[in-house]
């Protein structure tokens, strides 16, 4: 059975049961207390919790994904049979449905008739029960229809207790299923809520969380000895022959699947949360590769061609992303290795100046210094990656008054509720003069326009875009006037979130798209005093799937995470102060609002 049918016979066996097939949501969730989608129950959190009604928004209580997770808690595991950063979860659901007798009927059900596992090789664990929770008598009794006693283990609350993802939220007692040796399911039986001191309370009603791991259910079906010798991997195993040993291959292919799957879903490497994760990830696959080969697309290449079918990819993006990424560190990474050579021995704040010069990420330290590195571990590293960043927090609180940054998008800065409203104002007015150098500037008048930067603070805008002269006085002029026409209209500016891929259909621009997760927000402004004669991006004809009941194309239509104002009138009058290159082919326009 290939991976591909295993997935097909997954989803099936669920959907012929009653449950909806959901599409995976981004490996970013939008629950703020956690870095990453961890597990197919994060996107139904608020379903568990009784915060959203499944019924309206599926249809019924039950339902069925292939989620991407990634849990850099293994991280240091990966290399072995069978762990890894990113891996793919099947998952069925039950919000108030079915439980315990039915779930544990159709794991054995899938695993021996569907997979044709031999009963022989399978075990589960449920909870022995403890102060808070008692022993899980029910699932102990529907695993002996199935299983004789010696096959059914009681186990301890830190096995068999899941949840909750992150500091709150719904958890229950687990099963956890066994082929041999290996872990392949956990059965949970959501029926608490799990606050942030470990207090639990009872869900408004039960439900069921079961997470499959995709690759490991695949070894096992396809009899491989680990996970990279089966489907999901060997492609990218086949160009990873020449890697110096086994478990560097193993790396290099877990690390290009989690590099692409990331940037897919808008993180871009930087020093902080997702984005360091992402970086770490990048240097480390790129150093190990670099040992052999000059090609370290290769690998990237392939995740996006071996998963096109079940997830869209924009290739060419995530190549650039890769290319800019392996420049930065490829400037500093010679000298970082004379420097790790000339060191003795290296402890967390050796570690820590070769992170902060040189780019070396902790991974790399360990694998590059070996014998001298021995002595450096993860706490003593991560702790002096926190000392750091108390102390650039508090240069930036100076910075901002003392008192922090109120907002902080990347884009726009503001430190207190003052600065806030006008950096707002200003952000509205970036969507009008991007909106408004389009019009002015595209061909003929000598090139395409498309966002290049954009930095926001209270006192001004800048924005930069690719266009390929100065602007004439006439042009700057005509920019400015169509914008402060369009703060006079006094236009409506609509906020909708819809898929990245409906708001790109929907005509939206989205030249950041490097940032930009699954789910976008699209700030529409205008048109209710259209003009047509301008030139504007409306949406594609035939194919608006947005909601919006705009009768013809809008100013603007940007995918932006805001904060804007709900009307142009609140920007007031625009002038541009400046207008000049910041490289080839690039201009910057600082502008101010009064
Ligand atoms: N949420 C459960 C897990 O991640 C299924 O194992």
């Amino acid at each position: 059975m290939t991976h591909g049918e295993i997935r097909e016979k997954f989803l099936k066996f669920f959907e012929d049961r009653g449950h909806k097939i959901v599409p995976s949501s981004s490996l970013l969730p939008a629950d703020p207390s956690v870095l990453f989608t961890t597990a197919g129950m994060q996107q139904f959190k608020p379903y568990f919790l009784g915060d959203a009604d499944p019924v309206k928004d599926f249809g019924g209580r039950r339902t069925v994904s292939i989620q991407k997770s990634m849990r850099t808690s293994d991280i240091d595991e990966v290399g072995d049979e069978s762990h890894l950063t990113f891996f793919e979860m099947l998952g069925h659901f039950s919000f108030g449905d079915y439980f315990k007798k039915e779930t544990i009927e159709w794991t054995y059900e899938f695993l021996t008739d569907v997979l044709k596992i031999s009963k022989d090789r399978l075990s589960a664990t449920v909870f022995a029960g403890d102060d808070k929770i008692p022993f899980d008598e029910e699932s102990y009794n529907a695993w002996s229809r199935f299983l004789p006693a010696d096959r059914i283990r009681k186990g301890p609350r830190e096995d068999n207790v899941w949840g909750p993802p992150g500091p709150e939220g719904p958890c229950g007692a687990a099963n956890e299923v066994y082929v041999d040796d290996m872990e392949v399911a956990t059965l949970v039986f959501m029926e608490y809520n799990c606050d942030k001191d470990q207090n639990l309370t009872p869900l408004p009603q039960k439900g069921v969380d079961v997470g499959w791991g995709l690759e490991r259910i695949v070894m096992i079906t396809q009899g491989k000895g680990n996970i990279f010798e089966t489907d999901l991997f060997e492609p990218i195993m086949k160009l990873l022959l020449d890697s110096p040993n086994k478990w560097l291959g193993r790396i290099i292919a877990d690390h290009a699947r989690a590099v692409v799957f990331l940037i897919a879903d808008g993180v871009t490497p930087s020093n902080k949360e997702r984005g360091y994760v992402l970086r770490r990830l990048l240097r480390r696959m790129i150093i190990q590769l670099s040992s052999y080969t000059d090609d370290f697309l290769a690998p990237i290449s392939k995740v996006v061609d071996l998963y096109g079918s079940y997830y869209t990819f924009d290739k060419q993006m995530i190549i650039d992303v890769v290319e800019l990424e392996a420049d930065k560190f490829q400037k500093t990474l010679t000298q970082g290795r004379k420097e790790l050579e000339r060191l003795e021995s290296i402890d967390a704040t050796k570690a820590f100046m070769l992170y902060e010069s040189y780019g070396l990420p902790f991974e790399v330290i360990k694998d590059l210094g070996r014998e001298k590195a021995k002595g450096l571990t993860r706490e003593a590293f991560d702790e002096e990656f926190k000392k750091h960043q108390e102390k650039s927090r508090a240069g930036a609180e100076k910075k901002f008054g003392g008192h922090g940054l109120l907002m902080d998008t990347g884009e726009l800065k503001a430190g207190n509720e003052e600065e806030l409203k006008k950096a707002t104002r200003l952000h509205t007015a970036t969507h009008l003069l991007h909106a408004a150098l389009r019009k002015v500037l595209d061909p003929p008048a000598g090139g395409e326009v498309q966002q290049a930067g954009s930095d926001i603070t209270a006192e001004r805008l800048r924005f930069d875009f690719t266009f390929p002269r100065k602007m004439t006085p006439e042009e700057i002029k005509q920019v400015e006037d169509m914008v402060n026409e369009a703060v006079q209209k006094d236009y409506k500016v609509t906020k909708e979130e819809m898929s990245y891929e409906d708001a790109v259909k929907s005509g939206a621009m989205a030249f950041f798209k490097l940032k930009y997760p699954n789910r976008v927000n699209v700030y529409t402004i205008g048109p209710e005093s259209f003009d047509p004669e301008l030139k504007t991006e409306g949406p594609v004809e035939g194919h608006n799937p947005s909601s919006s009941n705009f009768s013809g194309p809008p100013f603007s239509r940007e995918l932006c995470g805001g904060p804007h104002v709900s009307h142009t009138g609140e920007i007031g009058h625009i002038t541009i102060t400046k207008e000049e290159a910041v490289s080839a082919g690039v201009r910057r326009i600082r502008a101010v609002v009064e």
